[in-house]
């Protein structure tokens, strides 16, 4: 069992030079999607994730010495250069629930920047990238004070590790092109604690695979994710899905390693709508889909019948729908896209988005 408490990393304050670390990390997109949870932030259900790139939160850590003995977070929040209360808190908790892991933590005075490359009421999950910018930042910390960190698989894991605690799909957002969470017994090595990296397990036509992401709406969720975790706990259907999830998984694998491209898209397509048709057969049921995201959603189905291309729909939980294909299509896809898509989406708003590279210290 990974633990990675350690109460031996506390710095020398009187010989600490003040400092910054800034890295850039992407969102994810779950094809295999994780909804419901245990302990402390751990899945019900293993998951699997395309890395994103143009959707990324830059984070730069400022820290000094603090003046006084006080064990408290001492810490300033800037979001795109303004104080933000709201994420501060945020934030402020999720560096208190990581003190063990680095207790250095207190001993420091932090002002952290962070900003995301979407404006901020796009509808866009933040919190993959933001959690995983800032996990880094901290490992990043760590290794400056005490090398403990040099082996760069040591390093992502414990980064992935951090970033789960802050935001279960965070921990994904660490390794290039796709990752894996959960325990799944066809993954050596995999974790419910981290992600591990997919890379090299899934074939090349997904290295450059596409996914727009067109924003039906920008209007915050009525219902938060971590109340739609919760609302697993009491489903009817919870244990089936959670079943159902493990088994989708091994034929998502298989098919992701061939680069078979039409059951990838058909698994992608049932989880989206299984995670949304989980919303609405909670009690209380609630529902994120808007209008436009139906309309969005028959559209690229009508199109894919017509054409014959491999072009598939993906949802977050939220109303904006992620469309994915691979890059020898972009010609014909981006065109439908614009014409016959972009009408449905607020003031004509999407963005291009692709599979990336992961995250990378600036
Ligand atoms: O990481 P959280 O707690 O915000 O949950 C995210 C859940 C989904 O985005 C809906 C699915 C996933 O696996 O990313």
């Amino acid at each position: 069992m990974v633990d990675y408490k350690n109460p031996s990393l506390v710095v020398e304050t009187a010989s600490l030079e003040p400092g910054d670390i800034t890295w850039r990390s992407p969102s994810n997109l779950a094809i295999i999607k994780y909804w419901g949870k245990h302990g402390k932030q751990l899945p019900k259900n293993p998951s699997l994730s395309l890395t994103l790139s143009s959707a990324f939160t830059d984070t730069k850590v400022e820290y000094r010495p603090k003046e006084t003995g006080d064990p408290a977070i001492s810490l300033e929040f800037f979001f795109h250069q303004e104080p933000n209360e709201a994420f501060k808190e945020r934030v402020v908790k999720f560096l208190e629930s990581v003190t063990d892991i680095f207790p250095f933590l207190k001993q420091l005075h932090l002002t952290i920047h962070s900003g995301n490359s979407f404006p901020h009421s796009s509808g866009i999950a933040s919190s993959a990238s933001a959690m995983s910018a800032l996990a880094l930042c901290l490992c990043s910390l760590e290794d400056r004070f005490f090398n403990t960190l040099e082996d760069d698989e040591e390093f992502d894991r414990k980064a992935s590790y951090v970033a789960r605690l802050g935001s279960g799909s965070a921990c994904r957002s660490i390794y290039p092109v796709a990752a894996l969470w959960g325990e799944f017994s066809e993954v050596p090595g995999s974790s419910d604690l981290f992600a591990v990296p997919m890379q090299e397990q899934v074939h090349e036509v997904f290295h450059s695979f596409h996914d727009d992401i067109l924003i039906v709406s920008s209007e915050p969720k009525a219902v938060s994710s971590r109340v739609g975790h919760e609302l697993m706990d009491t489903h009817p259907f919870a244990e089936a899905r959670y079943a159902d999830a493990r088994r989708r998984l091994h034929f998502l694998l298989e098919a992701m390693k061939k680069g078979d491209l039409e059951t990838f898209g058909t698994i992608a397509e049932n989880e989206a709508l299984t995670l949304h048709g989980l919303m609405m057969s909670s009690n209380p049921s609630y529902l994120l889909m808007k209008p436009g995201t139906i309309s969005v959603i028959e559209r690229i189905r009508e199109f894919r019948k017509e054409t014959g291309h491999p072009v598939y729909f993906s949802l977050d939980a939220g109303p904006n729908v992620h469309v994915l294909y691979p890059e020898e299509i972009i010609y014909e896809v981006r065109p439908f896209i614009e014409e016959q898509l972009l009408p449905f989406c607020e003031d004509n708003q999407w963005l291009q988005d692709w599979v990336g590279d992961g995250p990378v210290e600036l």
